[in-house]
C-alpha cells in the first residue's frame, strides 16, 4: 500500500474552550493551547485537530460561524493564532482546523443580507421556501430538537436549518456560495495550516425538491433525508480540484449517514475527494427509536461486526478514521467499558489498545488519554450543550419522560460528558482556570490528571504513550491487513493484523470476567508486543484478567 503521512499519524482533538484557560475568564483558549504543546509532544502525537476558534455568538459552541477569517474574541486574536501555528510547527507538528460549511451563523454577514429582501443578491445563498398551509415547508426535523425550518418575518418566508435556528443551511447548490468557501479555504491554506476536519459535510447536497420524509413512529419529525446528498461527490471532487489538491494536506470528512460503500467515494485512495471520514455506525450502535436518548449498551459483537466490516472492506481502497471519543460523544470509557475507580485504569488502556492496534488513523479526544469519564452533572441548569438542553425541555413537555429520568439520560449520553474541562494538575478547578469555569468540572478528577499521570509509569497517560510509539515503529499496526476472530465471543475482541512476515494477535476483554483463551497455534511462542497487566511469556492458554488487553506479537 501507498505510504502517507496522514495514514501514519495520530491525531488528538482539542475543544478549545475546555483545554486551558491562560487569563482567568473561565474559558480556554489559544494561549493556553500553545503553553501545552510540550504535553501533547510527550504524548507523541503528530496532528492537532482544533474544534472550531473562529468569531462565533457560540449558539452552538463555535459551531455557528459568523465569520470565517476572524478568531473568537474570547479564545484570543489572529495574532495567537499565528503564534500557535508556529508554535506547532516548531514542535514538528501539524495543524488541522474544522471546516463548517454546511450552514453559518444566522449572524454571518451573507444570512443578514439574504434575510433582507427576496432579490438580494445573497438570498440564494441560504435555502428559502414559502410554508404549506400556515406550516413549514415539510416535515424535517432539526438534529437539535423542533421542526428543520425557520418562519423570517422580513420576507415572510422559511429558511431550513438541520441544527439550531442560529445555523442556517447553506444552498451548496449556487456555484458563488462553492467558490466562495473555496477561496476562504484558500486562505486558511495559504496561512500554512494542514488540513481540514469537514463537520458534517456529508449534508451539503440537499435532495431535489427537499421531499416530505417518513416521520417514524413516536416521533413528531422527519429525518431529512440529506445524508450522501445527489451532488455531494460532485461537491467535493470540485473542492479538491480548486484547493485541496494544491497543498499538502490532511482531511478528514465528518459523514453522518455515511455507508461502506459511500465512504469508499468520499475516502478513496486515489485522492479525488477526502483522505478518510469519520463514520457513525459504532457509535449508532446503543440508539433506539427515541435516537441517542435511551440507557442501551452497546453490545460487543455487534461491535466487532460493524468495525471488522469497516476494517475489512476499505481495505485497500480507502482509508479509515479510528475514534471511540469526541465532543459530541460521551465519554469513551464510559460508553465502551467501565469508569468504576477499581477499572478505571486498566479499562481505559484496554479500550485505547483495541482501537490503536487497528487500520486506520486513530483520534485521540482531549482527556481520553487521561481516562477522563462521564460527569455526574446535578440538574439541567448544569448542563451547557444546546442539544441537551432543547432535547429535555422537549421530552419533559412532551411527557416521554421525566425530569430526573432526561437527566439519567443526559448524565449517559449528553454531549457535555466530552466538555467538561481537562484535568491538568491537583489545583482548584484542576488547574483548567484561575477564575470560575464555564462549566462544571468533572469531580472525579483525582489522580486523573496530567501532571500525576506524566510521573507515573503504570497510569493511562504513559500508556497511551507507549502505544503511539509503537505505531511509529512497526509498519504492520499502520499497514498490516486486518482479522477478526471469534466473532459470536460475547466479551472478548480478538483480532490478527498481518504484514509480509510480521503478525499481531490483538486480544481485548471487554469484561470484568477472568476469561480463559486458546491462543491459535501461529501465535503461540510470541512475545508481548504491549499490555495492561504484566505478563511476560504467552502460555497455550490464556487466564485473561478483567478488562486485560493483550497484544502477542510474531515475525517469521
Ligand atoms: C457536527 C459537530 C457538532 C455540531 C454539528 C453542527 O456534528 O461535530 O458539534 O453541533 O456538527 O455544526
Ligand atoms: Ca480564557
Amino acid at each position: 500500500m501507498e505510504q502517507a503521512w496522514w495514514k501514519e499519524a495520530v491525531v488528538y482533538q482539542i475543544y478549545p474552550k475546555s483545554f486551558l484557560d491562560s487569563n482567568g475568564d473561565g474559558i480556554g483558549d489559544l494561549q493556553g493551547i500553545t503553553s501545552k504543546l510540550d504535553y501533547l509532544k510527550e504524548l507523541g502525537v503528530d496532528v492537532i485537530w482544533l474544534s472550531p476558534v473562529y468569531q462565533s455568538p457560540n449558539d452552538d459552541n463555535g459551531y455557528d460561524i459568523s465569520d470565517y477569517c476572524a478568531i473568537l474574541e474570547e479564545f484570543g486574536t489572529m495574532d495567537d493564532f499565528d503564534e500557535l501555528l508556529a508554535a506547532v510547527h516548531a514542535h514538528g507538528m501539524k495543524l488541522i482546523m474544522d471546516l463548517v460549511v454546511n450552514h453559518t451563523s444566522d449572524e454571518h454577514a451573507w444570512f443578514a443580507e439574504s434575510r433582507k429582501s427576496k432579490d438580494n443578491p445573497y438570498r440564494d445563498y441560504y435555502i428559502w421556501r414559502e410554508g404549506k398551509e400556515s406550516g413549514p415547508p415539510n416535515n424535517w426535523g432539526s438534529f437539535f430538537s423542533g421542526s428543520a425550518w425557520q418562519y423570517d418575518e422580513p420576507t415572510g418566508m422559511y429558511y431550513l436549518h438541520l441544527f439550531s435556528k442560529k445555523q442556517p443551511d447553506l444552498n451548496w447548490d449556487n456555484p458563488n456560495v462553492r467558490e466562495e468557501v473555496y477561496s476562504m479555504m484558500d486562505w486558511w491554506c495559504r496561512k500554512g495550516i494542514d488540513g481540514f476536519r469537514m463537520d458534517v459535510i456529508s449534508l451539503i447536497s440537499k435532495r431535489p425538491g427537499l421531499p416530505d420524509g417518513i416521520v417514524p413512529s413516536g416521533a413528531f419529525y422527519a429525518d431529512c433525508g440529506c445524508a450522501n446528498g445527489p451532488h455531494v461527490h460532485e461537491y467535493l471532487q470540485e473542492m479538491n480540484r480548486r484547493v485541496l489538491s494544491r497543498y499538502d494536506l490532511m482531511t478528514v470528512g465528518e459523514c453522518a449517514g455515511v455507508t461502506i460503500e459511500e465512504a469508499k467515494k468520499y475516502a478513496s485512495l486515489d485522492g479525488k475527494e477526502l483522505n478518510m471520514v469519520f463514520q457513525f455506525e459504532h457509535v449508532g450502535l446503543d440508539d433506539d427509536q427515541y435516537g441517542k436518548w435511551t440507557d442501551r449498551r452497546v453490545d460487543l459483537r455487534a461491535l466487532k461486526r460493524v468495525l471488522s466490516s469497516w476494517q475489512t472492506e476499505l481495505s485497500k481502497t480507502a482509508w479509515n478514521s479510528l475514534y471511540f471519543g469526541n465532543h459530541d460523544q460521551p465519554r469513551s470509557l464510559s460508553r465502551f467499558g467501565n469508569d468504576d475507580p477499581k477499572y478505571r485504569t486498566v479499562c481505559a488502556k484496554m479500550l485505547a489498545t483495541c482501537l490503536h492496534m487497528m487500520q486506520g488513523t486513530p483520534y485521540v479526544y482531549q482527556g481520553e488519554e487521561l481516562g477522563m469519564t462521564n460527569c455526574p452533572f446535578g440538574s439541567i441548569e448544569d448542563v451547557r450543550d444546546i442539544e441537551s438542553r432543547n432535547a429535555y425541555r422537549e421530552f419533559t413537555q412532551k411527557g416521554i419522560c421525566s425530569e430526573e429520568e432526561m437527566m439519567r439520560l443526559i448524565r449517559l449520553r449528553g454531549r457535555d460528558n466530552a466538555r467538561t474541562p481537562m484535568q491538568w494538575n491537583a489545583k482548584e478547578h484542576a488547574g483548567f482556570t484561575e477564575g470560575t469555569p464555564w462549566i462544571m468540572l468533572n469531580p472525579n478528577d483525582e489522580g486523573f490528571h496530567a501532571e500525576a499521570q506524566r510521573r507515573d509509569p503504570d497510569s493511562v497517560f504513559s500508556y497511551y504513550k507507549r502505544l503511539i510509539a509503537l505505531r511509529k515503529k512497526r509498519d504492520v499496526i499502520v499497514y498490516g491487513s486486518y482479522e477478526l476472530l471469534e466473532a459470536d465471543h460475547e466479551t472478548l475482541y480478538v483480532y490478527t493484523r498481518s504484514l509480509g512476515e510480521e503478525r499481531l494477535l490483538v486480544i481485548c476483554n471487554f469484561s470484568e470476567q477472568k476469561t480463559a483463551y486458546t491462543v491459535p497455534e501461529a501465535f503461540r511462542g510470541g512475545s508481548v508486543l504491549i499490555g495492561n497487566y504484566k505478563r511476560e511469556q504467552v502460555p497455550e492458554e490464556v487466564c485473561l484478567k478483567a478488562y486485560e488487553a493483550l497484544v502477542i506479537r510474531r515475525a517469521g
